[in-house]
C-alpha cells in the first residue's frame, strides 16, 4: 500500500499552509525552523504567503533599517489578507519582543505577537484566536531553556532552503550576558542561558542519525558556553563532545568572544580535526578608543594576538569578522585604525554596518556627531579595501585540491550543487558531476574565483 493510500484512509484533516518570513541572524533563521516543528502537526509549510492560512514574520532589531522592514512587509500582509479571509499574520523575533503589545497599535490585522522565549506558546495563541479571541501578545521571558520538541535539527535546517540533512544549526545557548552599548541582544534575548550539554549530544545525535555531516553551534558568545551550568562546563568540554559523535565530520560555530579566548580554546579549535579552519570573531573596532565607548573588553593587541596565535599554528585558518563604522565619536584617525587591523589580519570575508543607535541602548543616549553621510563613505571605503583583500584570499585558493563538503543545489541553477571547504567559502561545479552528491566529501580542484566564491572541479580517479 503506497503511503498515500495509507494516508487518506485514516481520513486526516488537510493540513493548512504555513509560511514565515525571516529576517536577521541565524538565531532567528534556526528559530524558523524551531517554529515549523511546533506548528508541523496543523501546518505545512508553503512557499509563498499568498499559498499560507498563517504567515509568521520573524523580525530582526539589530539595526533600524532591519526594523522598518517589519513595518513595510505588514503593510504587505494587510493587503493580502484582505483577499483572503481567514488568513492569520503573527509577528515573532526581536521585535516581538521588544515592542510587545504596541505592535498591535502600528499593524493593524495582526493577530499574534510572541517574543523570542515563547515559541513554544504559538500553537495555544492560534487557537485562542481561532476560537474568537482577540489578539493574542506573549513576550514574558523564561529563565530556563525552553522546552521545544527535540529533533527540530532534522527539519530543514539548510542554506537556500533547500532540503538536505548535511548541516544542521545547533542552538547551545540563548540569550547574552555582554553589555556593548550599542546592542539591543541582551534586551530582546534577554541573559545568557547555556543548553544542557545531555540535550545538545542528543539532538546532534539525532541530526547524525538523519545523515548531518556537519553542525554549526549557535550561540551569542559560545566560547563562555557553560558557565551557568551545575557542574560548570566550557566551551572546549562541547567541543570535544560533539567531536565523539559518529557521523559527524565537520564542526563550526558562531560566535566566539574575544574577550573569552583562553589558551584552552586556542588548543582546540587548532587541533581537533573536526573544527573547521574558520573563526568569525566580531572585531567591531580596530580602535581601542571606541572599543572602549563600545564596552568590548579587550583591545586591538589581544584581537591581533590571537588571530597570530591562531594562524601559527593553522596558518590556513580563515577569519571572518563584523565590523561597525560611525560609532558616535569615531574619529577619522579612530578609522583608520580599524582599516589598519583589516590590513594586519587579512580577514575573508567582513560583514560591515554603519552604526544604527538603538533605543534603550546606552550608545543610542550619546550624542552623534557624525552624519549619516560620513558613515556611509566610511562604510564604503571599508567595503572597498575588504573586496580587494577578499579577492586576494579567494585566489589564494585557486590551483589548489581541498575537501568540499556538498551541502546545497546552487543558488542559481538548482542543476549543479555547492559545498563549502573547511574555511567556509562556497565552492560551485561549473556542471553536475557523477560522485557529486549532497552530503558527500568530493575532492576537488579549484579553478577559478568569483567575487565572493571558488569555482571547482571534482578530481577524478
Ligand atoms: N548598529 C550597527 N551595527 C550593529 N551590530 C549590532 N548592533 C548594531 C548597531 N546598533 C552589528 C555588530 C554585531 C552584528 C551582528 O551586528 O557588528 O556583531
Ligand atoms: Fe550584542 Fe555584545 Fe552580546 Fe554580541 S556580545 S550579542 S554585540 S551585547
Amino acid at each position: 500500500m503506497s503511503t498515500e493510500s495509507q494516508s487518506s484512509t485514516k481520513k486526516s484533516v488537510p493540513k493548512q499552509g504555513v509560511y514565515i518570513r525571516t529576517f536577521g541572524c541565524q538565531m532567528n533563521e534556526h528559530d524558523s525552523q524551531k517554529l515549523y516543528k511546533i506548528l508541523e502537526k496543523d501546518y505545512q509549510p508553503v512557499d509563498a504567503p499568498e499559498k499560507a492560512d498563517l504567515v509568521l514574520i520573524n523580525t530582526c532589531s539589530i539595526r533600524d533599517k532591519a526594523e522598518q522592514k517589519l513595518y513595510s512587509v505588514l503593510g504587505e500582509m494587510r493587503e493580502l489578507k484582505s483577499s483572503r479571509p481567514g488568513m492569520m499574520v503573527g509577528v515573532c523575533g526581536c521585535v516581538a519582543q521588544q515592542e510587545g503589545e504596541s505592535i498591535l497599535k502600528y499593524g493593524r490585522g495582526v493577530d499574534l505577537v510572541f517574543g523570542t522565549h515563547n515559541l513554544s506558546l504559538a500553537p495555544s495563541l492560534i487557537q485562542l484566536r481561532k476560537n474568537g479571541a482577540p489578539p493574542q501578545v506573549a513576550v514574558n521571558y523564561r529563565e530556563d531553556w525552553e522546552d521545544l520538541p527535540l529533533g527540530f535539527a532534522d527539519t530543514d535546517p539548510t542554506r537556500h532552503g533547500k532540503t538536505n540533512h548535511v548541516t544542521a544549526f545547533i542552538s547551545i545557548s540563548r540569550g547574552c550576558d555582554k553589555s556593548c552599548t550599542y546592542c539591543i541582544v541582551p534586551t530582546t534575548r534577554g541573559p545568557e542561558v547555556s543548553r544542557a550539554i545531555a540535550e545538545i549530544e542528543r539532538e546532534v545525535k539525532i541530526a547524525a542519525h538523519r545523515g548531518t555531516k556537519e553542525v554549526v553551534l549557535l550561540g551569542q558568545t559560545v566560547n563562555s558556553y557553560g558557565r551557568d551550568l551545575s557542574p560548570k562546563i566550557s566551551f572546549v568540554n562541547l567541543l570535544d563532545r560533539v567531536s565523539a559523535i559518529d557521523g559527524i565530520e565537520r564542526i563550526r560555530f558562531m560566535s566566539p568572544h574575544p574577550q573569552e579566548v583562553r589558551a584552552d580554546f586556542i588548543e582546540c579549535v587548532s587541533s581537533n580535526p573536526k573544527v573547521c579552519h574558520h573563526i568569525h570573531m566580531p572585531l567591531q573596532s580596530g580602535s581601542d578608543r571606541i572599543l572602549r565607548l563600545m564596552n568590548r573588553n579587550y583591545r586591538r593587541a589581544k584581537y591581533l594576538k590571537i588571530i597570530e596565535e591562531l594562524k601559527s599554528r593553522v596558518p590556513d585558518m580563515a577569519i571572518t569578522t563584523d565590523i561597525i563604522v560611525g560609532f558616535p565619536g569615531e574619529t577619522e584617525e579612530d578609522f583608520q585604525q580599524t582599516l589598519e587591523v583589516m590590513e594586519a589580519v587579512q580577514f575573508d570575508l567582513v560583514y560591515s554596518f554603519a552604526f544604527s543607535p538603538r533605543p534603550g541602548t546606552v550608545a543610542a543616549s550619546i550624542p552623534e556627531l557624525i552624519s549619516q553621510e560620513e558613515k556611509l563613505s566610511r562604510l564604503h571605503a571599508l567595503q572597498a579595501k575588504q573586496e580587494r583583500i577578499m579577492a586576494s584570499r579567494l585566489s589564494q585558493w585557486v590551483g589548489k585540491t581541498v575537501d568540499v563538503l556538498v551541502d546545497s543545489y546552487s543558488k542559481h541553477n538548482d542543476q549543479i550543487l555547492q559545498g563549502r571547504i573547511s574555511q567556509n567559502f562556497v565552492v560551485n561545479y561549473a556542471a553536475p558531476h557523477a560522485g557529486v552528491t549532497i552530503g558527500s566529501v568530493v575532492k576537488t580542484h579549484i579553478i577559478g574565483q568569483k567575487r565572493f566564491t571558488l569555482i571547482g572541479e571534482p578530481v577524478v580517479g
